[in-house]
């Protein structure tokens, strides 16, 4: 079930600001949440009243570290510890050339922030209750296995695990301990990275690279290629990963898609950043990550088998072929309201002349 709206209220100076976003087709739902302080969220938990709403978001995440040294523990911790440092177990400089799965040396937390338990960093929270899920990159229903291998070969600008691998057993066992108490069919306040409000332009890159280089290259480079832990051949990954260049994610990626990158980057950049206390405007999130997603990065071959249902396809998907009419410089600037209003038309036009489809599920 999807709502038509979520509702952030922000408390960042003292004043709240209410923010009532549209909800994109085919975006992420965000239930409505009310969040009251800038500071972390235990502290506004342990500062609010005795009768918040119900709807207070409230973020538990089980501990790894309590489980026991057995079988299980030990798998899960596995997977924590594939989550934090991917590139010092599958990355390419790993020594056993048979373990270089990944192609780039992130690591799976460079986006799923703090081990895949922040809210709104691409939190694996409650992701173990969505799977199997209908899928429209790949057009048919797919495993939690084939999505984790969706960002080996995209994120990761690598190949898939084995199905059978002690490392895709590992993912999965630590994806379903963090989603720990998540009904199936049950949303997880707080997945994904949020919903800024939309543009009525398309996003600057030129302004883009402004914000880049005040608020981000201090960190990721003014070069974008950011710093590494080590010398080259070292597997220790990064301090400030790449945004960019031969290292980084490919074209493939989510991260790679402006609504998807901008919401990340709101919610979560400069590092340290948290959602409710977002350091950046939405306009300078959407123009800085047009920017960085403008720059050289590896190419994925075949991305036009992707979307096979075409319809399906999100607007903010920056390779065609697109059946909406709308070149891909709009599809990866925006703005996208009129290209969701032709869709919309599109797909009414199919359902009144041809028995009706699956129901379109998330990208
Ligand atoms: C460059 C950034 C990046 C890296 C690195 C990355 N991912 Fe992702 N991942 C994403 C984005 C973006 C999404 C899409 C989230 C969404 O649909 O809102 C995603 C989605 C997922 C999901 C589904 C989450 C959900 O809410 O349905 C899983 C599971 C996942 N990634 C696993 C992994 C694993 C395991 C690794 C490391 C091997 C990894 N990812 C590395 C960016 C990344
Ligand atoms: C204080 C240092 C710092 C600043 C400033 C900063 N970042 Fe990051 N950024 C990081 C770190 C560290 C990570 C990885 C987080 C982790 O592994 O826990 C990251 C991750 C990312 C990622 C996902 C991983 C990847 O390599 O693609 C993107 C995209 C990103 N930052 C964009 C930005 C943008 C855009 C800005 C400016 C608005 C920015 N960052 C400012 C430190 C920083």
């Amino acid at each position: 079930m999807k709502l038509p709206f979520m509702v952030m209220i922000y408390g960042a100076v003292g004043v709240a600001a209410l923010c009532l976003a549209t909800h994109p087709p085919g975006g992420r739902w965000v239930p409505p949440i009310a969040i009251v302080s800038a500071k972390p969220v235990a502290a506004a938990k342990a500062a609010a009243p005795a009768a918040a709403p119900a709807t207070a978001t409230s973020w538990s995440v089980p501990d790894v570290d309590k489980l026991p040294g057995d079988a299980w523990g030990k798998l899960v911790r596995l997977g924590r510890d594939l989550t934090v440092a991917t590139y010092a177990h599958i990355g390419p400089e790993v020594a056993d050339p048979a373990k270089h799965y990944a192609g780039n040396n992130l690591s799976c937390q460079n986006c799923h922030l703090g081990a895949g338990a922040k809210q709104f960093g691409l939190p694996f929270v409650g992701v173990f209750a969505d799977f199997p899920q209908y899928r429209g990159r790949e057009g048919r229903v797919g495993s939690l296995e084939d999505r984790i291998n969706g960002c080996m070969e995209r994120s990761m600008n690598g190949r898939a695990l084995p199905l059978d691998s002690t490392e895709m057993a590992a993912f999965v066992a630590y994806i379903k301990f963090l989603s720990t108490g998540i009904a199936i069919g049950a949303q997880t306040s707080g997945r994904g990275a949020g919903d800024i409000p939309r543009l009525t332009r398309a996003a600057d890159p030129d302004h883009g690279k402004l914000v880049f280089g005040q608020t981000c290259a201090s960190c990721h480079g003014q070069d974008g290629q950011g710093k590494r832990h080590g010398p080259l051949g070292d597997a220790a990954g990064y301090e400030f990963p790449p945004v960019w260049g031969p290292d980084s994610f490919n074209d493939g990626a989510g991260m790679n898609r402006l609504i998807s990158g901008a919401n990340f980057v709101h919610s979560n950049m400069p590092n340290g950043t948290v959602w409710s206390a977002p350091a950046l405007s939405a306009e300078d999130a959407w123009d800085v990550t047009a920017y960085l997603q403008g720059q050289p990065r590896p190419a994925r071959a075949h991305l036009e088998n992707d979307f096979p249902v075409r319809l399906q396809k999100p607007v903010d998907a920056g390779y065609g072929p697109y059946i909406d009419g709308f070149d891909r410089t709009q599809h990866r600037l925006g703005p996208f309201g009129p290209i969701e209003q032709k869709i919309k038309e599109l797909k009414a036009e199919k359902s009144a002349g041809a028995p009706p489809t699956a129901t379109p599920g998330r990208s």
